[in-house]
């Protein structure tokens, strides 16, 4: 892999892998601009379900995902010029984006928006696809896991310190819904390139993960 004169680092996983918190920090370290792509597909699923357009509508959801009017502003994102709220990461909203990003025309509509991110000095994007559709020639690839136990539990840890009560059963059982039909699209399903180094947090703290990605970074850049 070479890096193309803007730098991507494509870190593609589950849902609840810790992987967006990674990517954030990763950028940070670095000075790089930071892609979180589920949130496009959260907010089409956000602004389908309050303008009325039905999860099987997909030129519908093609056309809100083309005019999503949101921006990437320092600690969060707006739509419509006001900020997101935690409404977009909650379980429904999550398993909503998890079926509006089975459809073809809902990709297409965000594929260019997700290239555009790429800006010097260099970009960290997290996803799906980030490595075998989106940026193909990023220069580190790496698939961020944890089990599926793990994942429900820290989720599960996050949702009561927001004063958020789940069961922890359904969390499980919804993160493997979840996590198999991702998995299991046509389209850009998730699954480990084998250009993808694989990163398993089960046993890890989020700076040991940050710290992992940065020395393999280095690794690359060293080689150029
Ligand atoms: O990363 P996340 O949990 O915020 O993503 C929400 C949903 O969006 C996920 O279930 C699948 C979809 N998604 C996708 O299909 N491709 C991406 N690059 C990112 C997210």
């Amino acid at each position: 892999m070479t890096c193309h004169s803007i730098p991507v680092i494509a870190i593609d996983g589950p849902s609840a892998s810790g992987k967006g918190t990674v990517a954030a920090l990763v950028a940070q370290r670095l000075g790089f601009h930071c892609l979180d792509s589920g949130a496009l597909y959260r907010l089409t699923a956000l602004v389908a379900n309050s303008n009325g357009v039905a999860l099987s509508d997909e030129a519908g959801l093609a056309q809100v995902a083309l005019s999503l009017d949101v921006e990437f502003v320092a600690g969060g994102m707006t739509l419509m010029g006001r900020p997101v709220d935690e409404a977009m990461r909650s379980e429904a909203i999550s398993a909503a984006a998890s079926r509006v990003a089975q459809y073809h025309g809902v990709r297409m509509a965000l594929l260019a928006r997700q290239r555009a991110f790429r800006q010097a000095p260099g970009l960290v994007a997290d996803g799906r696809d980030m490595g075998s559709v989106v940026f193909p020639d990023a220069c580190l690839k790496l698939y961020l896991t944890a089990s599926v136990e793990m994942r429900a539990e820290r989720r599960y840890k996050q949702l009561m310190e927001k004063g958020i009560h789940v069961i922890l059963r359904n969390l499980l059982d919804e993160l493997r819904e979840r996590d198999l039909r991702d998995a299991t699209r046509q389209l850009a399903p998730l699954i480990q390139q084998a250009d993808a180094i694989l990163l398993d947090t089960s046993q890890m703290t989020i700076a040991e993960a940050v710290e992992f990605v940065l020395v393999h970074y280095e690794k690359v850049r060293v080689r150029e």
